[in-house]
């Protein structure tokens, strides 16, 4: 899957892994997308309006396991793989502002491939986080993993000019943190199909909710032996 050893670049606010995915897993990856957008294309009417896009693929969500150890080695937490989604964008798609919902706690954003004229004008297409209220557009290679906190952080695209770009996510949470419930998106393995909207509000209240409690007994456990 990988070239060489993929280098791990520390940031403040997020992690960039350059050649985290082989340029060869790479272009496979995105004629795979293309091919998937042309014979049947997902397109809803929402913040991505007119991209292509699948949640749960097969291929990336083996791709979001396998990926694992990796993110763990970048972020330094024990993680659970929660989902993946791949995204087919063409000639004025943008994505807008927007926060992931706390399945994505940690997302790991793969730059999978772009038409060679826009690539030869333009090189890439940055992804632009929001970090403590500035601007900072991040342009990644080709293979290349950017690792931000997608349910924290505010990001977007700019209009996209060429005449397409590949890109995917894979999400994780911290086996640890408040939202360790989330594990596969809820599902009962990675591959599955998504849970429905319904179940999973309902399933993160519970979460939630359980989480809360459970704070609250250990806080409590922790004074009564504060007062031994
Ligand atoms: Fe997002």
């Amino acid at each position: 899957m990988m070239q060489q050893k993929p280098i791990i670049l520390n940031k403040k606010d997020y992690v960039v892994i350059q050649q985290a995915v082989s340029t060869e897993v790479c272009d496979l990856l995105a004629d795979y997308a293309n091919f998937k957008a042309a014979i049947k294309p997902n397109i809803k009417k929402d913040g991505l309006k007119n991209v292509h896009r699948e949640y749960g693929d097969p291929l990336m969500e083996l791709l979001l396991g396998k990926l694992t150890p990796l993110i763990e080695e970048a972020t330094g937490l024990a993680l659970w793989p929660t989902l993946a989604f791949y995204y087919t964008y063409k000639n004025g798609n943008e994505l807008t502002k927007h926060k992931d919902r706390s399945s994505c706690q940690i997302v790991a954003g793969l730059c999978i491939g772009a038409d060679e004229a826009f690539k030869k004008e333009h090189g890439t297409w940055p992804l632009i986080l929001d970090v403590e209220g500035k601007s900072e557009s991040i342009a990644l290679g080709y293979g290349d993993i950017l690792v931000f906190k997608g349910h924290e952080t505010v990001h977007w695209r700019e209009v996209f000019k060429g005449a397409w770009f590949v890109s995917a996510i894979f999400a994780y949470v911290d086996k640890n943190g408040p939202f360790a419930f989330q594990k596969f998106d809820q599902r009962q393995s990675l591959g599955k199909p998504h849970v429905g909207m319904f179940h999973w509000l309902y399933g993160s209240f519970k979460g939630l909710l359980k989480q809360r409690f459970y704070n609250k007994r250990k806080k409590a456990a922790y004074d009564e032996i504060g007062h031994l």
